[in-house]
């Protein structure tokens, strides 16, 4: 492998300290580059070439495959052939053909800029503190007050070609600019090494940010608002896990979405003062702010100890004006080329004294999405500082959210996984049989929360999945009411609500009738009858405000229809919660909701229940070695095959995915075939 030409490599770790740090750009914001020079394997000769971060992908993590390599001369040479403003998005198709070798990452729009400005590095940012003057009224003025001549202003242009040629012309005409700020959208900074980029993006950033600390005035979103301050952190919370749910139908009326939530102090100021309701219409400025958080958020305009109810009513009302006001701007902004309306939904929704509901595609778009809108509010902080806060126009918005070159990289996002948007709640999921279960439905898509009795051990298998975007572990006894209402809100909070419920806490104790106490009967009821009833019950208020239907699964037991020795309360218990299946399949079938069971048997390895004794106790009872239980289990089967958790796990998915959209009360078998288990 050849080594990384030295103007890429500083590059690469000029870009990773800049991502590194959010006063600079965005979440995978922004862009920079480098020109230098490299042999041309083809002719021996020299060749100019134009490292720059390609499309998608973070400044912070950048490496060498996410940089797009195009020719000098080649990519000079456009100009020549430019066909103006109107056709500029042709463009970027022409960018591939100024590839050398097979590159990394495909161009981005923002190519031009980076190849035509005639300096050696250049770093194009999105920071708060520099939008903050791009999106101020005065933003032209107060450039050259806060920066004298050594920052240009460029009047907002949508990101492409000519945006490029604009800011390669002003650095000619202005050799002593060391940047611009554009217009509406952020800043661009260059110099002829890459420590002279890097100086030169800082100096504007903090410049402008040190500005903004002393001449700001004392409150830049007006006078706290009577009643809008942000509550105590538990009633906040208790507050947000009961509005969540509704929340979310809301923003999932077009198409389901996972959630974020946060209860920052930059969005619970923002919700306190007086002018949130005319700043928050006036939306997001910078394209790459509404692109994930929509044109505007959905503001709750009640106070924050307004009652749940009265706060859900609210927000029913304000989701079909939110989509009125949707379709609106789609049609007066629309042509006849336009691609069709993605969804009418909100993105953001803020609720005074409680925090910011996020939604996306999933986990990991959610936050972010909340990352854009906390970035937008310290924009409109800083421009409201000195000036007024004035986004560009709601035509260009549209152009950018509806632009032919966005809707090709929406079409170009891979298929979703069966599961994706879905929020599973596993009990017990932290061994055996449920860890399973978590681990198949997480790789199926689904965001997964681990409930078991011991926190550590709910962590590290949620760990084991993946971040927090993809599981969480939650400590849960599911026999307490109020520890599985706990379990329940920390999902809400998590993921925005739930869909997907798997009752699988349990364990067995195998003792005759006569051995069996009291304690003993109350214990195996307590954690399977009752542990699943309040967990379904929590979980189906949930679901039900929702409105999105959803899925409860039983992880009931051959034993609940087979009848062997010493297993009155276990047999007894797994009977009830099999049921209980029947019983909410014909109540909650009129939400949508489907309840069907999964009864294993003899799953001997990674289940805590066989390692703790009860396996010793079977193997007992059968006259085998402990260690090759499984196996002797495997005899007793009709397709004399060891059972895994992995078997449940599959069952487990299969009854939640579309092709079984039309199946509740169901119970299936997973235990390798056994006569006189079967359901009839
Ligand atoms: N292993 C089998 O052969 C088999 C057969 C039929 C049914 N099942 C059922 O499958 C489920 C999972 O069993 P497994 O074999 O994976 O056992 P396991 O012991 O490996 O897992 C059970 C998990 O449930 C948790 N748990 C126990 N009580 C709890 C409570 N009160 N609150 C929250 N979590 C609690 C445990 O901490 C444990 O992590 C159980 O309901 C069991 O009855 C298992
Ligand atoms: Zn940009």
């Amino acid at each position: 492998m050849s080594t990384l030409n030295s103007a890429a490599a500083e590059l690469i770790a000029r870009s990773n300290r800049l991502g590194a740090d959010p006063k600079n750009t965005n979440y995978a914001g922004g862009n920079t580059s480098a020109k230098g020079t490299e042999t041309d394997p083809v002719t021996g000769q020299d060749v100019e070439l134009l490292w720059v971060k390609g499309s998608g992908g973070d400044l912070g993590t950048l490496k060498e495959s996410g940089l797009a390599v195009l020719r000098l001369d080649r990519m000079r040479a456009l100009v020549d052939v430019y066909p103006g403003v109107e056709r500029e998005d042709e463009m970027v198709a022409a960018f591939d053909y100024c590839l050398h070798g097979k590159g990394g990452a495909a161009p981005s729009i923002d190519t031009a800029m980076h190849g035509l400005v005639d300096a050696a590095h250049v770093d194009h940012l999105h920071p708060d503190s520099g939008i903050a003057i791009a999106t101020a009224a005065d933003g032209e003025q107060l450039t050259t007050t806060i920066f004298g001549d050594k920052v240009v202003w460029v009047p907002w242009r949508r990101p492409g070609f000519q945006l490029g040629l604009d800011i390669a012309e002003i650095k000619a005409k202005n050799p002593q600019a060391i940047g611009c700020i554009l217009g509406g959208h952020g800043i661009t900074a260059w110099g002829d090494t890459s420590e002279e980029a890097e100086a030169s993006s800082l100096w504007i950033i903090d410049t402008a940010a040190a500005y903004i600390a002393e001449h700001s005035k004392a409150e830049p979103f007006g006078p706290a608002l009577d009643g809008y301050g942000a509550l105590p952190a538990a009633e906040r919370l208790a507050k947000a896990a009961a509005l969540a749910p509704t929340i979310r139908g809301i923003a999932s009326q077009d198409r389901p979405m996972v959630g974020h939530f946060a209860d920052t102090d930059v969005v619970l100021d923002f919700l306190a003062a007086a002018e949130h309701p005319r700043l928050a219409e006036l939306g997001t400025s910078c394209p790459d702010h509404f692109l994930r958080t929509k044109v505007k958020p959905l503001v709750l305009d009640l106070p924050a100890d307004a009652s749940v109810e009265d706060s859900i009513a609210r927000l029913k009302e304000l989701a079909v004006s939110y989509r009125e006001d949707y379709q609106g701007y789609y049609d007066r902004n629309a042509t006849p080329e336009s691609p069709a309306i993605r969804g009418a939904d909100p993105l953001i929704v803020l609720v005074p004294g409680v925090g910011m509901f996020s939604y996306g595609k999933d986990k990991q778009t959610a936050r972010v999405a909340g990352e854009f809108y906390t970035n937008a509010i310290n924009v409109m902080r800083g421009a409201e500082g000195l000036s007024t806060y004035a986004p560009i126009d709601e035509a260009e918005k549209f152009r950018i959210e509806y632009w032919a070159l966005e809707e090709a990289k929406l079409q170009r996002m891979p298929k979703p996984k069966p599961l994706a948007t879905r929020v599973a709640l596993v009990t017990g999921a932290a061994s055996g049989i449920g860890k399973a279960t978590a681990e198949k439905l997480a790789a199926e898509g689904a965001c997964v929360v681990i409930g078991d009795l011991s926190l550590e051990k709910a962590q590290a298998a949620a760990a084991e999945i993946g971040t927090a975007d993809v599981a969480v572990g939650v400590q849960v006894d599911v026999s307490n009411a109020d520890a599985v209402q706990a379990m329940v809100d920390a999902a809400v909070l998590a993921f925005g609500g739930v869909d997907l419920v798997v009752n699988n806490a349990g364990l067995s104790l195998s003792r005759s009738l006569l051995e069996t106490t009291e304690k003993d009967w109350d214990l195996q009821h307590d954690v399977m009858a009752k542990g699943s009833f309040l967990v379904s019950k929590a979980t189906a208020k949930v679901m039900i405000e929702q409105e999105l239907g959803g899925d409860i699964v039983y992880i009931s037991s051959k034993n609940s229809i087979f009848a062997g020795p010493n297993n009155v309360a276990y047999g007894a218990a797994k009977a009830d919660q099999a049921h209980q299946v029947r019983l909410l399949a014909a109540e909650l079938g009129e939400h949508g909701i489907k309840v069907n069971g999964v009864n294993p048997d003899g799953v001997v390895q990674g289940s805590g229940i066989f390692a703790s004794g009860w396996g010793a106790n079977r193997a007992a009872v059968y006259g085998v070695e402990e260690q090759d239980l499984g196996k002797f289990y495997a005899q007793r089967t009709i397709l004399k095959r060891e059972v895994l958790p992995a078997n449940i796990a599959n069952a487990v998915y299969v009854l939640c995915t579309a092709e079984l959209s039309h199946t509740t009360g169901l119970h299936i078998p997973v235990d390798a075939g056994v006569a006189a288990a079967f359901l009839r």
